[in-house]
């Protein structure tokens, strides 16, 4: 496909447009952007070959890609390799083995510094204790921790051994942690006594002990230890981490498991349209090939960087650009536990100038927030070091974006607002510093991928106008299923356009062909960035016995980009007031997670159905937004 059917000249662009500076372009892997692509889509498979021949392999693939039980596609087929062993082994070949991997601080200021070797010794005894609790290659393992050096040390070891791992962010509640821990049928817990946020220590032993209260599936519980307060132990089910690895079995080198390129890496459980949160699954090959070359060629990673991804470990975000892809790269990252604003608002800027953070990727919704406390904070420090800047997980206001731009970039730094999905595994449309940029905009496909706006049967929709944007072609880094559902795998993203990726999204496209992303186009809200079903706050609330139906929406929200609404009939007996709104919204917080807090709960007599009974929350859209409501033909009486 020749590129003119992406971009017209990305040299002549119109609108508001920031074209890379030469120093940016000076440094840059990719230079030429448009004849990448147009190679890239020449001979897509030699184009993942040559990519993938960046990693160490124990055994070379016979085929780059199979289609041949499609959309069941297999990458790099016959190929061994483990990503554990291209993140951490590899360094000890070279000087990066003595290399810092991690700089860690803990809002108390507590700090950690780990080099290649130290993480490898870490990952190496975390492995030899999974060992000795009896996980084997396939077991699966549910991690439920704050943001500490042992959450990636966890996810590595488990890789190293070939057990998949299914990271549940801490945020999470006990319903959230409890289905999750379900589904994946998981053999072990990993969790820590607690953690810390805005100063008060975060429960999570306490939470997993009721999410496993009803899981038979789980045998032990491993507990690191981290604010050391008292918690319960359960003799004979539950460890602490640090007892263990003290013992001998813990020592030494824990053998590489030779893994499949096809062999799962881990599950991420991400909310869908339906009740059931959906295990998305990724592998160890075609995945590692996929992060590695997105976050080389879009942070433009070189070893002098100092790479800060400020997302939680626990989402996608965390396991390919915090976990996975920096480690490979061999790049110096930073973590930081705890919140922005603790105990000021400068403290993000704060961490910049103390490591001298050379690329930082966020949120819109944290870009939102801290500009609020207005330009004094971060101009109050060095961030001079800064060189590129990303955001990710929600589309980006225009005003959001230049601020960024101007007060942290200084006009000096280009934005990668990289749009991608848990099920893409990595970037997709997303510049790269050689880029042309639009404030709001993704801007356009990474090389390998075909990507589009299209209407209701598939034809592209004219520029401005907003459509479907679906994913064209297999890549390397896709979900290959829906842990033990195949069946909701084709039907979620397969089916609508057979042979097509249906992302769920709506966006539109300018004349240039840059796409902007609009947003969700299913009952999946985007709160903070952090991804929310409809259904699951709803079922949150249906347990509690004061509500008959409840129905949640997303509403604009200056902050979190969306904020959770909810309608609620209640059971006869019960009157409508004001401290019983607040209970509903604590306990839906106490169910799913802070994250999952209703920011209002408006009580109401009647929900608007569709007749076969299906709640038409467009028109409780429409309605609290004051829009037309649209074709009314299907609500019931
Ligand atoms: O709606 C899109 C939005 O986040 C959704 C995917 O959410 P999740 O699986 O949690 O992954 C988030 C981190 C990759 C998408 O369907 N989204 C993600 N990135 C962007 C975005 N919306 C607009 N612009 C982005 N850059």
């Amino acid at each position: 496909m020749a590129v003119k059917e992406i971009v017209a000249d990305i040299r002549h662009l119109s609108g508001e447009v920031y074209y890379p500076s030469p120093e940016v372009l000076e440094r840059a892997y990719i230079k030429d952007y448009p004849s990448l692509y147009q190679r890239a889509m020449q001979d897509l498979e030699a184009f993942w070959a040559e990519r993938a021949e960046e990693l160490e392999w124990f055994r070379k693939w016979d085929r780059v890609l199979d289609d041949s039980n499609k959309p069941f596609y297999k990458w790099f087929v016959g190929g061994k390799i483990n990503i554990c062993y291209n993140a951490v082994d590899r360094h000890m070949k070279t000087w990066r083995k003595n290399k810092v991997a991690l700089y860690w601080e803990a809002e108390n200021g507590e700090r950690r510094v780990l080099s290649y070797y130290d993480l490898y010794r870490e990952v190496n005894r975390f492995a030899n204790v999974l060992k000795a609790l009896g996980i084997r290659k396939g077991d699966r393992v549910t991690i439920y921790m704050p943001r500490i050096p042992e959450l990636p040390i966890a996810m590595l070891a488990c890789a190293r051994i070939g057990a998949i791992h299914s990271v549940v962010f801490a945020g999470f509640s006990v319903e959230a942690l409890h289905t999750r821990i379900e589904d994946s049928k998981s053999r072990l817990v990993i969790t820590a006594d607690g953690g810390y946020l805005n100063g008060r220590i975060v429960e999570t032993k306490r939470t997993v002990d009721e999410a496993v209260r009803r899981s038979p599936s789980v045998e032990h519980v491993l507990v690191v230890r981290r604010t050391r307060h008292e918690v319960p132990m359960e003799p004979g089910r539950d460890y602490f981490y640090d007892e263990l690895a003290r013992l001998p079995f813990a020592q030494g080198e824990c053998p590489v498991e030779e893994t499949d390129a096809e062999d799962p890496l881990y599950i991420l459980y991400t909310s869908g349209t339906t009740g059931a949160p959906k295990g998305q699954v990724h592998v160890h090959g075609g995945y590692a090939v996929y992060i590695y070359t997105t976050m080389k060629w879009v942070f433009d990673i070189k070893d002098e960087d100092i790479w800060w991804c400020t997302a939680d470990p626990g989402w996608v975000t965390g396991h390919s650009y915090i976990v996975y892809a920096p480690l490979m790269l061999g790049a110096t990252s930073v973590m930081y536990e705890g919140a922005p604003t603790y105990p000021y608002p400068d403290r993000w800027w704060s961490i910049v100038e103390k490591y001298g953070v050379t690329v930082l990727y966020t949120t819109p919704t944290a870009i939102r927030g801290l500009m609020r406390f207005g330009d004094e904070w971060p101009n109050r420090r060095h961030l001079s070091s800064l060189r590129l800047l990303g955001t990710v997980g929600e589309p980006i206001n225009p005003e959001a974006w230049r601020w960024y731009y101007r007060v942290i970039g200084k006009g000096r730094c280009p934005i990668m607002d990289t749009w991608w999905m848990t099920e893409t595994g990595g970037f997709m449309i997303t510049p790269m510093p050689c880029v042309p940029l639009k404030p709001g905009s993704a801007t356009l496909p990474f090389p390998g991928i075909r990507a589009d706006v299209v209407d209701e049967n598939g034809n592209p929709c004219p520029p401005g106008v907003e459509g479907y944007l679906v994913i064209q072609n297999p890549w390397p880094g896709m979900s290959r299923t829906l842990y033990g559902d195949p069946d909701r795998y084709v039907k979620t993203y397969w089916s609508k356009y057979p042979g097509w990726f249906f992302t769920g999204d709506s966006a539109r496209r300018d004349e240039d062909g840059y796409f902007y992303i609009i947003g969700r186009v299913d009952d999946v809200l985007k709160v903070s960035g952090y991804r929310l079903g409809t259904a699951e706050i709803e079922s949150a609330l249906v347990a509690h016995p004061a509500v008959a139906e409840a129905a949640a929406i997303g509403l604009p929200h200056e902050v979190k980009g969306e904020g959770i609404h909810c309608y609620v009939i209640l059971k006869a007996g019960y009157t409508p007031s004001e401290a019983l709104a607040e209970e509903l919204r604590q306990h839906v917080a106490q169910l799913i997670g802070p994250i999952a807090r209703p920011e209002a709960i408006h009580f109401v007599d009647k929900l608007p159905k569709t007749r076969s009974g299906k709640i038409m929350r467009r028109v409780l859209r429409a309605r609290a937004l004051g829009l037309p409501e649209g074709d009314l033909s299907t609500l019931e009486e």
